[in-house]
């Protein structure tokens, strides 16, 4: 087993010296957030570990002046790290020349394997640059392999210097130790613990099964090649399918605002519920509802933006996203034809004035401009800058609004960032110009930089804003969503109360439980219909719904943590409900 024994009895290494190095460039915003972390000291966690290594570094080194192979290695770590940290990783341990890299501990996020994923490929990317580099300088070809593992790991904490102080001991470790040496090189290798996460947002190449040292079976591997353009459903459970239970009231409502914007005026409608409640799903009940016959697709014209999970230091991805989206330029990559495009779509709408407009919309979707657009920009203050977004921004909204009613969605606005949150504030009052509605989706985490889109919406837009709040699904449609999901003839009681008693009304814990049944094989599909194949006695919180409440629980402050810790211990059972009472009583 691969211990990370960091003992404090020894001195330093030069490899303790260069991890302390790097680590002390964490950004302020991340350090904070782990030294605030639950204390993890031998607390089992879900992580994805990442091991990136140098290729045939030994042979590489031998050709060359030790310091100079030093002070390659170093430059490296320097340019590699930061990848680890835009997705709010941390660096566990430098060893020689590997690193390994935690996604998962001590900040769980819902989508870690995920994180790791961008991290391993951004390492990639990174490399190819820095290689060009060692081959011109030096003449040897730099290369890495990564390999990423997802699975319980017993973790040290983090000490005030943000380098783990004890050990990291799991089998996801030493896979992705061993995943790495076989991957090829400037490569990101996984096993089907990570492929099973990630599958949906990235391509993968599947390679077929090799055979792993210290693994007796063989296993099945991929090659992660790139995000895809076109991201499959992270949600939901494939082929089993549910019409929306519930949600009536909540759904009329978002029609009747509908109603009102075709009638000429602007609303704002803000959804808020905790995670997997069913926000999106709402809406795209709504969507569909409004845009599946051609008639609907005239009347309306529907756009979306929507946040990364790591975006919040993103500066305006929100609002990038939105423009996008308004632009008809979807999924598009950006590219010069983009700028050609744009300025064609801006012509349209607005003839001659387009062209005060296009050089700074481009200049916001970073697509390639002229010379002298960019020293026009160039000379600019940062806060005309943003003025001049504003106002394209409104411009465009305008001319569109003229053809038809808008509907705006900003997704997941909880991971929002400031910058796209303060445009927003400022296009708020467009509902009193246009006929637009505004709908804004954000789980209630009141620290959140959108959060304060909410209170600016609360403060000016009255009357026009109406809000939705999320709550559980009752037990009767709970029930409903599982045997619509489950179709089968006799699901035992003890089966379908195991899943409701998980699940405590959250749509997206059904589907996580169910997703947990299928794959212990409790529940097995036999000639196109399901079946019960084994009894349950015990069952234990499936990995990703255990994240998720983890992702939670970091946000709660300390002592509620520490008392949730001790209630972990005497029976490891999460109740979001306790959960929402007591971040409620936190004021939260
Ligand atoms: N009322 C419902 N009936 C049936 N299925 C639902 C319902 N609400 C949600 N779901 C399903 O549950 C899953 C989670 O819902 P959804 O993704 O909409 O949650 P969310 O509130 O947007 O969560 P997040 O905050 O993480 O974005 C989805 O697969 C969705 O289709
Ligand atoms: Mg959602």
């Amino acid at each position: 087993m691969l211990g990370l024994e960091r003992s404090k009895d020894h001195p330093a290494t030069p490899t303790d010296s260069r991890l302390a190095r790097l680590v002390a460039n964490t950004p302020t915003a991340l350090a904070e957030k782990i030294r605030s972390a639950t204390h993890l000291s031998g607390e089992r966690r879900v992580v994805t570990a990442l091991f990136a290594d140098v290729v045939g570094s030994t042979a590489l080194s031998a050709h060359m002046d030790p310091e100079d192979w030093t002070g390659i290695m170093n430059q490296a770590f320097e340019l590699l790290v930061p990848a680890v940290f835009l997705y709010e990783g941390t660096i566990a341990r430098l060893m020689g020349d590997s690193l390994l890299a935690f996604f998962g501990a001590p900040i769980a996020h819902e989508d870690d394997p995920i994180r790791a994923a961008h991290a391993a490929l951004e390492i990639i990317a990174t490399t190819q640059r820095f290689a060009d580099e060692v081959r011109r300088v030096h003449g040897i070809d730099f290369a890495v392999r990564v390999g990423l593992s997802t699975g319980p790991v017993v973790v040290g904490d983090v000490g005030s210097d943000l380098v783990y102080e004890y050990t990291a001991m799991g089998d996801a470790i030493n896979l992705a130790a061993r995943l790495q040496s076989a991957a090829r090189p400037m490569t990101v290798l996984i096993a089907e613990n990570t492929y099973r996460f990630i599958a949906p947002v990235f391509e993968c190449a599947d390679l077929g099964k090799i055979t792993i040292k210290g693994k007796t079976e063989r296993i099945q591997v991929y090659e992660v090649v790139e995000p895809k353009s076109k991201p499959g459903m992270l949600r939901g459970l494939k082929g089993l399918s549910s019409p929306m239970v519930g949600r009536a009231s909540e759904l009329n409502e978002l029609i009747h605002l509908t109603e009102i914007v075709q009638a000429g005026l602007g609303r704002t409608a803000l959804v808020v519920g905790e995670a997997g409640l069913g926000k999106s799903r709402l809406v795209a009940e709504l969507k569909s509802r409004l845009l599946d016959d051609e008639s609907g697709t005239r009347t309306f014209e529907w756009v979306e933006g929507h946040c990364l999970s790591y975006g919040q230091g993103l500066a305006y991805h929100l609002l990038i996203d939105m423009v996008r989206s308004i632009l008809g330029l979807g999924d598009k990559p950006s590219d010069e034809n983009n700028y050609t495009y744009i300025r064609q779509i801006a012509t349209h709408l607005l003839g001659e004035q387009a062209e005060e407009i296009t050089p700074y919309l481009g200049h916001l979707l970073s697509l390639p401009l002229e010379p002298e657009v960019i020293e026009r920009i160039r000379l600019t203050d940062p806060q005309s800058l943003q003025n001049q977004y504003l106002s394209s921004i409104r411009r465009i909204l305008f001319a569109k609004a003229a053809h038809h009613p808008l509907i705006l969605v900003c997704e997941d606005l909880h991971w929002a960032d400031p910058s796209s949150v303060e445009l927003l504030t400022k296009l708020l009052t467009l509902t009193n110009e246009l006929p637009i509605l505004f709908c804004f989706l954000t789980r209630p985490d009141r620290d959140a930089p959108g959060w304060r889109l909410v209170n600016a919406a609360r403060d000016r837009l009255g009357n026009g804003l109406v809000e939705i709040n999320l709550q559980s699904l009752t037990e009767t449609d709970s029930r409903q969503l599982v045997a619509n999901l489950l179709e089968i003839e006799a699901l035992p009681e003890k089966v379908r109360a195991i899943i409701l008693k998980k699940a405590e009304g959250n749509p997206f814990f059904v589907e996580e439980v169910i997703r947990m049944l299928i794959d212990q094989e409790v529940i097995v599909q036999k000639n196109g219909s399901w079946a019960v194949e084994k009894s349950i006695d015990t069952v234990e919180i499936p990995d990703n719904l255990q994240s998720l409440l983890l992702a939670r629980i970091d946000r709660l402050p300390e002592d509620v943590k520490r008392a949730l810790r001790v209630a972990s211990v005497i029976g490891r059972r999460f109740s979001v409900r306790v959960l929402e009472q007591v971040m409620e009583r936190q004021g939260y």
